[in-house]
């Protein structure tokens, strides 16, 4: 393996892996395929010499790519900064055009969440190939597959994981997969594009936690390369979301970013990404981080919150984390929410989160379905839409307003992270029932009116008819 990622130019010197624990620190070489230390168990970071690479001087240097637009790498929204993710060689990057995002003033909105004018700034990463924003992490993974020689991938998924890399699979076309999703747990749009590239889906009879613990076992008793976020080469790709906020600023840090919290690889990776310009003097200061969790799938938000725990300069409390998850066992305690692709127990991420909590002096809040789904009407009468999961961010911001966290002149960055074409189903439901009707099938979920419902006029074809409706 190492033979071959040096014949591809990759120094070892100059990437490597990494074990979080501190006082493990164990080294890996690049061409390992491992996702947990082999000695301690803990998370592997990708980490880089960066006096060893070629870093610009400034970031402004990387928008001179946009005019090369006959060059792939230059084109995609990830490998554009290919500088600061230099892990692989040029020939073996797999790309599919990903990452070309927008990131737009929206005022409709920052008035919903109590900001001034001008001041609130929505990351639109459903506009990915796949639509979400696991496109950013999905060819940084692949890409290094295909450095290690993998011929199989596997993931587990509450559904955009397993688009992005059945999308990814079926162009590049080299690396067939398997997905394991939780029967019914996984909104329509999602699975309509897992089965529609091709790959195989398996409905495991279980939630989220279920299939990522089988696709752990799998993965390492049938040496299958593992496409979740547990993979920190997934998560170098998703840094460049953060690289394209900063570009849409102009390159100013922004006061806040706010973004879901479910398995916590976006707030893992953007911690990383600011942590590391700040390192390499790329940028000024760290903006905060808020990372919003349902409140039906609120394991960060407690861990932090309510049991107080932290990274605490990497000195973890375990046996704590440890005890907290034997109560919700015991308590039988199982994640619930509408915005199913947050719907998970036991973010693999945890350690990583806390950590960019505390480089970022990050805070975490939750908020309700009847919430979520609020925010997520607003954001598609003022925006380009987004799914529910992404509408957690937009109401958590709306939260941390109202409770003073935020200013209403702070600069916030939303990240919406996946289309509103995602789950349709969730969407129409809340445009189209009655109240009554709502309570009877999301009571469940806490949901009971649709204060911002457009609700289509059901008319006779009658021109009179339809003249009136148009006209009231
Ligand atoms: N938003 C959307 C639309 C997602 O699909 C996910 C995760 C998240 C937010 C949470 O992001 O894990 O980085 O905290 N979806 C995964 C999946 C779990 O399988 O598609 P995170």
């Amino acid at each position: 393996m190492q033979e071959r990622i040096r014949a591809i130019g990759i120094r070892p010197e100059l990437a490597y892996q990494e074990c979080i624990r501190v006082g493990c620190g164990a080294r890996f070489d690049i061409g390992d395929v491992l996702f947990e230390c082999p000695r301690c168990g803990d998370l592997l970071d990708v980490r880089y010499d960066w006096s060893r690479a070629a870093l610009p001087r400034s970031l402004k240097n990387f928008e001179g790519k946009w005019a090369r637009q006959d060059d792939p790498l230059a084109f995609s929204g990830v490998w554009r900064f290919h500088e600061l993710l230099p892990f692989a060689a040029r020939e073996h990057v797999v790309t599919i055009g990903e990452g070309r995002t927008i990131c737009r003033r929206a005022d409709r909105v920052a008035k919903y969440i109590g900001l001034d004018e001008g001041r609130l700034f929505l990351q639109y990463e459903g506009m990915n190939p796949s639509g979400s924003f696991k496109d950013n992490g999905m060819t940084a993974a692949f890409t290094h597959a295909l450095q290690v020689g993998a011929t199989r991938a596997i993931c587990a998924s509450t559904g955009n994981t397993s688009a992005s890399m059945a999308l990814f699979s079926a162009v590049d076309g080299r690396i067939p997969g398997v997905v394991l999703v939780g029967s019914g747990k996984i909104a329509y749009g999602k699975l309509a594009q897992a089965l529609d590239y091709g790959i195989r889906v398996i409905e495991v009879q279980g939630d989220f936690d279920t299939c990522m613990k089988r696709v752990k076992e799998v993965a390492r008793s049938q040496k299958i390369y593992l496409m979740n976020s547990l993979n920190p080469f997934r998560l170098e790709g998703q840094k460049t979301i953060v690289y394209r906020i900063l570009e849409a600023l102009g390159w100013d840090v922004p006061d806040w970013v706010v973004v879901p919290g479910g398995n916590l690889g976006n707030s893992s990776a953007f911690g990383k990404a600011f942590k590391e310009l700040a390192d390499v003097g790329l940028i000024s200061h760290m903006p905060r981080l808020a990372v919003i969790n349902a409140a039906g799938a609120d394991t960060l938000y407690r861990i932090v919150n309510e049991e107080r725990l932290a990274w605490n300069g990497g000195r973890v409390d375990e046996a704590r984390i440890a005890a907290f998850y034997e109560r919700m066992h015991a308590e039988n305690r199982r994640a619930k929410t509408i915005a199913s692709a947050i719907e998970i127990n036991r973010p693999v991420n945890l350690k990583k989160c806390l950590r960019a909590l505390e480089w970022t002096g990050g805070i975490v809040e939750k908020v309700t379905d009847q919430e979520i789904l609020d925010a997520k009407a607003q954001v598609g009468a003022g925006g380009f839409g987004c799914e529910p999961a992404s509408a957690a961010g937009v109401a958590g911001a709306r939260k941390l307003r109202a409770a003073g966290v935020i200013s209403a002149d702070e600069r916030v960055v939303c990240v919406l992270t996946g289309h509103p074409l995602k789950d349709p189903n969730t969407t129409v439901a809340y445009h189209t029932k009655d109240d009554a009707q709502l309570a009877t099938e999301y009571g469940a979920y806490g949901v009971r009116r649709a204060a911002y419902a457009n609700r289509p006029i059901v008319v006779e074809d009658d021109p009179d008819k339809i003249m009136a409706a148009i006209r009231a």
